[in-house]
């Protein structure tokens, strides 16, 4: 194995995505020491990261750092070369928390947020040195899914840039954006994606189980090599995406133009909730979290092979 990025990383938040990112970074050999407020956060992190391992083993990643659990905040931070940030999603607690972190992690150490939309400017303004902190944004389960979207104080800063080269060499997809937006780039896609399915089951013309089912049997399929700017580009046959605009951006305006924002109030909630947990009333969240996971494996090692095949 190639020498880790980092000797050691402080996990500040060690709950769903605390322990993935923990997980990832013990099999690169990077020591890890994690703090939580909740002390009841120790032995899920301990059961969430012996399975992440043995995940990340099946992928050929061996490493052994060292999982320690840190009694102060200021003990997780000593000594830590790159920081990941992953307390609830809550601005006023981001913002006060990366302060703390900013005035005792070492000078020099990277400080990254896992937030999910939040804003980069706002959570970083009560830091000293806001320029070492950056937003790096992973995918549940952080130690399987490639993408981490990068907001730092500018695209070529050398902070996002070393942010970059620390997950890169984690084996991370990265990819850093020009400016900052709530929800960054894919949760704003995933937000228009949900948006539609809840409308669509709203408007009466599927229920929740069919909506799933046709996006697995349909354009899933295609999701894991194409993009939607290549799925249109091919759409416009030989023509690629400038015959698709000729021939069908008529009828997609509107499409857009009958999407409305579904109004989520307490009956429809109740509703999307009952018709969900009926339809997946076979299999608790845990085992088909599991059931993810040993898919995503085999994802990731037929993407590897299919990388490999791509033509240059
Ligand atoms: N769950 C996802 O799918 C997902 C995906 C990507 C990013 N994220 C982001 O990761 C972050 C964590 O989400 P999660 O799903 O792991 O939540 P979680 O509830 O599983 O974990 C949050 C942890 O933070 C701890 N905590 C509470 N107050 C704290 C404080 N002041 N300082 C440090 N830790 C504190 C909690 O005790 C808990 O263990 C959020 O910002 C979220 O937006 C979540």
């Amino acid at each position: 194995m190639t020498r880790p990025p980092a000797a050691r990383a402080a996990v500040v938040g060690a709950g769903l995505i605390g322990a993935g990112w923990s997980a990832l970074f013990l099999a690169h050999g990077i020591d890890v020491k994690a703090w939580d407020p909740d002390p009841g956060a120790r032995p899920a992190l301990e059961e969430l990261v012996a399975s992440a391992l043995e995940d990340l083993r099946e992928l050929g990643l061996e490493g052994s750092g060292q999982l320690d659990f840190a009694a102060t905040l200021e003990e997780a931070l000593e000594g830590a070369e790159f920081v990941q940030e992953n307390a609830p999603e809550r601005e006023e607690l981001k913002t006060a928390l990366l302060a703390e972190i900013d005035a005792l992690a070492p000078t020099g150490a990277i400080i990254a947020s896992s937030t999910s939309s939040l804003l980069r400017s706002h959570i970083t303004r009560a830091c000293g040195d806001p320029e070492r902190v950056v937003i790096g944004h992973p995918f549940n389960p952080p130690h399987l899914i490639p993408l981490v979207e990068i907001v730092g104080p500018a695209p070529d800063a050398a902070s996002t840039r070393r942010a970059v080269a620390f997950y890169e060499a984690l084996g991370k997809e990265t990819v850093v954006l020009k400016k900052e937006a709530r929800g960054h780039l894919i949760n704003r896609i995933n937000s228009a994606l949900w948006r539609e399915a809840v409308s669509l089951y709203q408007q009466g013309l599927a229920d929740p189980a069919d909506i799933d089912r046709a996006i697995k049997a349909g354009p899933a399929l295609r999701w894991p090599f194409l993009g939607p700017y290549e799925t249109y580009h091919l759409g416009g046959g030989e023509g690629g995406i400038r015959h698709y605009f000729e021939h069908l951006q008529p009828i997609q305006e509107e499409r857009w133009k009958e999407m409305p924002t579904p109004e989520l109030d307490d009956a429809f909630r109740a509703r999307i909730i009952e018709s969900v947990e009926k339809a997946m009333a076979d299999r608790s969240v845990a085992q088909r979290a599991r059931e993810r996971d040993r898919r995503l494996l085999a994802m990731l090692k037929l993407r590897a092979k299919l990388t490999q095949q791509e033509p240059d």
